[in-house]
């Protein structure tokens, strides 16, 4: 049922009949996570910024909470934490309207600007659902994004049906735009380039290499400079999201960082065979970067699905099934053990936080203590040192004694999420334990926990790594305790409570 499950809605064909989805209890939905106000919701699609607002283009089914549809849904945000969902960006025709990139066309490469304004373009992967031929699509809009002029097809492959999700971006050193689209059932990344985005030449196959499974989907390539590394050091990262067989047991998220001609990715000597995993949940997927950040701006911000494909159909919640996960920075580090990325919240979240409580010293031990942390929705910066204990954790419980655990065990160098008892059953993928491999030598640790009602972000070490994951829990308010076990271990703890993004106050 699992396996049947999987190919289903991965395979982008019917959606099996489920049962229906017991109503989320309103304190259960996450305040400060983007979600529409009803309906089915996957892959984030076209995060670009202009003009004074960010754009997150979603996979979205108007017509129901499962998968099927596909049209690009939107929402805009002027500081990409307080979202406004607005109406239906590009609609379904023969074709649905899956996955892709959206730039803004600044030299009007393209012909299509207006008023001496440059287009938004969209490039997204057109599926018929008849044939399951898949091919990309091209879109414009000449009025800041609301409404989209369908060009139509600019690049096919003859009758492939795994040709998808393009990623689309302007490199200034060869003045020319860059597409990476994945061949999915091969496991390869196609790499093009165009002069007007509609006429694309075939440049560099990059792959298989790393996490393989029956999808590779959604993936991006930007550069980033090396903290750590050489004077003015860059390097360019691959991410490429795996549609199954990912670390946390279902879909999830690689990278690899090397370098890029403008034509082709390598990666750098020595980049580890064994997949380098994005996150160590099972709920961050089909991340994307955003387009042209304002040009003050150098961060590289992302965005992933806070779902997995194994149950993404069947989570309990309504009227709206599937949200995202918070913005996040995303930087590149050298340190000993190689290249790696970091990952943190946007800093503009702290915009929703209340007035912070703090614990220090606090002493744990097996006796469960009440953390002063207030509810479900938080933002919380802990250290911890796990002294002579074997496990330090952290429990979420629910009005009915459903628990979530984040936790830390120093003996096996381990952060984790347990959610194996965090709700009532409803799909047999679902309850299980997400661990991150941490270096716990000195026995210290530093975790940032987003918490959300029915969604944990966990940065741990300045983002080093990090776990999301969705919890359904049973009902009630959450409330916040930790306990050490076989031995002492001390707590520093700052905990806002975080406000519900302004449109859903
Ligand atoms: C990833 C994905 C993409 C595809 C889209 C369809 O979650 O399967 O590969 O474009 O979703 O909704």
């Amino acid at each position: 049922m699992k396996k049947l499950a999987i190919i289903l809605a991965a395979a982008a064909v019917l959606v099996p009949a489920v049962p229906a989805a017991f109503a989320q209890q309103a304190d259960e939905r996450p305040g400060y996570h983007y979600g529409p106000a009803q309906n089915w919701m996957n892959d984030p699609n076209g995060l670009v910024y202009y003009d004074g607002e960010y754009h997150l283009f979603y996979q979205y089914n108007p017509h129901g909470d499962r998968w099927g549809h596909m049209n690009w849904g939107h929402a805009v945000s002027p500081d990409l934490v307080n979202w406004k969902e607005l109406p239906v960006a590009i609609p379904e025709t023969d074709v649905m309207a899956f996955s892709g990139t959206a730039v803004i066309d600044w030299k009007n490469t393209s012909g299509f600007g207006k008023n001496g304004k440059p287009p938004m373009i969209a490039i997204y992967t057109g599926h018929n659902p008849k044939t399951e031929r898949q091919s990309q699509y091209l879109a414009y809009s000449n009025d800041r994004g609301r409404t989209f002029t369908i060009h139509g097809e600019v690049l096919s492959k003859g009758e492939e049906k795994h040709f998808r999700d393009p990623k689309v971006f302007w490199h200034e050193p060869t003045k020319r735009w860059v597409m990476v689209v994945l061949l999915a059932a091969a496991n390869t990344a196609e790499i093009y380039t165009s002069s007007d985005l509609k006429d694309w030449t075939h440049r560099s196959s990059f792959g298989p290499a790393g996490g393989r499974g029956k999808f590779w989907e959604c993936p991006d390539l930007f550069e980033l400079p090396v903290e750590g590394g050489a004077p003015g050091e860059k390097r360019w990262v691959l991410s490429i999201n795996l549609g199954d067989n990912a670390v946390g047991g279902g879909s999830g998220g690689q990278y690899f960082v090397g370098d890029f001609d403008g034509e082709k990715f390598t990666t750098v000597p020595g980049w580890p065979s064994a997949p380098q995993w994005m996150d160590y949940g099972a709920d961050f997927y089909a991340t994307i970067s955003w387009s042209d950040m304002p040009k003050s701006d150098p961060r590289r911000v992302w965005m992933g699905w806070a779902n997995d494909w194994n149950y993404a159909n069947f989570i309990p919640t309504y009227p709206a099934r599937g949200i995202m996960t918070v913005a996040r920075t995303v930087a590149l580090r050298k340190t000993g053990e190689g290249y790696h990325i970091l990952q943190a919240p946007v800093r503009e979240l702290a915009t929703l936080r209340g007035e912070p409580r703090r614990a220090s010293a606090l002493t744990l031990s097996e006796t469960p203590v009440a953390l002063p942390v207030e509810g479900g929705k938080a933002d919380i910066e802990l250290e911890l040192d796990t002294g002579t204990a074997d496990q330090v954790s952290i429990a979420l419980t629910d009005g009915q004694g459903w628990q979530t655990r984040i936790g830390v065990n120093p003996t096996a160098n381990e952060v984790f999420v347990d959610r194996t008892r965090s709700g009532p059953h409803f799909h047999d993928g679902f309850a299980n334990r997400h661990v991150a491999p941490v270096d716990l030598k000195s026995r210290k640790v530093k975790l940032r926990v987003l918490a959300d009602e029915s969604i944990v972000e966990v940065f741990v070490n300045d983002g080093r790594q990090t776990i999301t994951d969705r919890f359904y829990r049973g009902g009630g308010q959450l409330t916040w305790s930790a306990t050490a076990r076989g031995g002492k271990a001390v707590m520093n703890l700052t905990a806002w409570p975080m406000r519900s993004m302004g449109s859903r106050e």
